[in-house]
């Protein structure tokens, strides 16, 4: 059956859980110098509607280590640009490749392509959510701290795609998200589901919402595709800074966490996240070894993990 990840709760729980342990095998294979080339032969091509240094980079590397070819196309490459359809350009493109990521700003975009594709397409951040994001995140999380289920983990600032992505894990994964943002940029409602509402707490004061979590995250004040909006974001985040004051509110083993790129000195200081509780690094590296899981579960389906 055809699979592709554009939301996080594409995928079950305890698919998501098979992710993690096949990226932590596939993570401690790389380590040891063994190959692994499940993927040789076959060809992922990417779409960039909005810049990136991490989702580029660890697809096309992910997929070179596991034998596959890589093909990266930005918007001004290819002739969306000039008005051929997504549509069209689905039907076409699926023909050839084996797979397709793409970075675009509307949600409906990677929906209708999807629609139109014969291979899976995999969500690289749209307006809406990130689901390759919080994969790694949370494969993160587990790697360091063990299961995310039952924890709380507090958003500080924008409810973003990154954001919307956490409150669709946790309530797969069964976990609490706190979430304090300024007046003016609310949850939508509409946009969640019961069992989303069910695990999301908000709070005015970021202190108050972080007493308690075991992961603090925050993303920057200004999301791609929002430019216009920056000035304005800047005046309405100001307090909304995650920094070490803020981070004593947290429990004393907890982590921090950002997808990056940071704006260091807005949302989130130096001292934090270049700090001992801070997960960036790892992180983003394991945005690699997560995708890595996913494009094989894709194109290959479940295989038997050693234990
Ligand atoms: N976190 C993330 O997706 O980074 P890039 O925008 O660099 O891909
Ligand atoms: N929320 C950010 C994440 C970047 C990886 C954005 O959409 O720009």
């Amino acid at each position: 059956m055809l699979r592709h990840f554009l939301q996080f709760n594409d995928c079950s729980r305890a698919e998501i859980e098979y992710l993690f342990a096949r990226a932590r095998w596939i993570k401690d294979r790389l380590r040891q110098g063994k190959s692994h080339l499940p993927l040789q032969g076959k060809t992922l091509a990417m779409i960039f509607e909005k810049a990136s240094t991490r989702t580029r980079v660890s697809f096309e590397t992910g997929m070179g280590q596991l034998g596959g070819n890589v093909i990266c196309l930005s918007k001004n490459d290819i002739q969306m640009a000039r008005g051929e359809t997504v549509q069209d350009t689905a039907r076409v493109l699926s023909r050839m490749v084996d797979v397709v990521m793409i970075r675009t700003f509307a949600q409906t975009m990677v929906e209708t392509f999807a629609a139109h594709s014969r291979v899976p397409v995999i969500n690289g951040l749209t307006n809406e959510y990130h689901p390759c994001q919080v994969l790694a995140d949370i494969y993160t999380f587990l790697e360091h701290r063990g299961p995310i289920t039952g924890k709380t983990v507090v958003w500080i600032g924008d409810p973003n795609n990154v954001f919307y992505t956490w409150l669709q894990a946790a309530a797969l994964l069964d976990f609490k998200v706190h979430l304090s943002s300024p007046a003016g940029y609310p949850v939508d409602d509409a946009r969640i589901t019961a069992a989303e509402r069910a695990r999301l707490e908000t709070f005015a004061d970021p202190f108050a919402a972080t007493r308690g979590a075991a992961l603090v995250t925050t993303d920057v004040w200004t999301s791609m595709g929002f430019e216009a909006e920056n000035e304005q974001r800047r005046r309405d985040f100001q307090h909304w800074q995650v920094n070490a004051a803020l981070m004593k509110q947290a429990t004393a083993d907890a982590v921090f966490m950002h997808c990056l790129p940071a704006h260091r000195g807005e949302e989130v200081t130096d001292e934090v996240i270049d700090g001992p509780q801070s997960l960036a690094w790892d992180e983003a590296e394991n945005r690699m070894h997560a995708q890595k899981a996913l494009l094989e579960f894709l194109l290959v389906g479940e295989v038997k993990t050693p234990s």
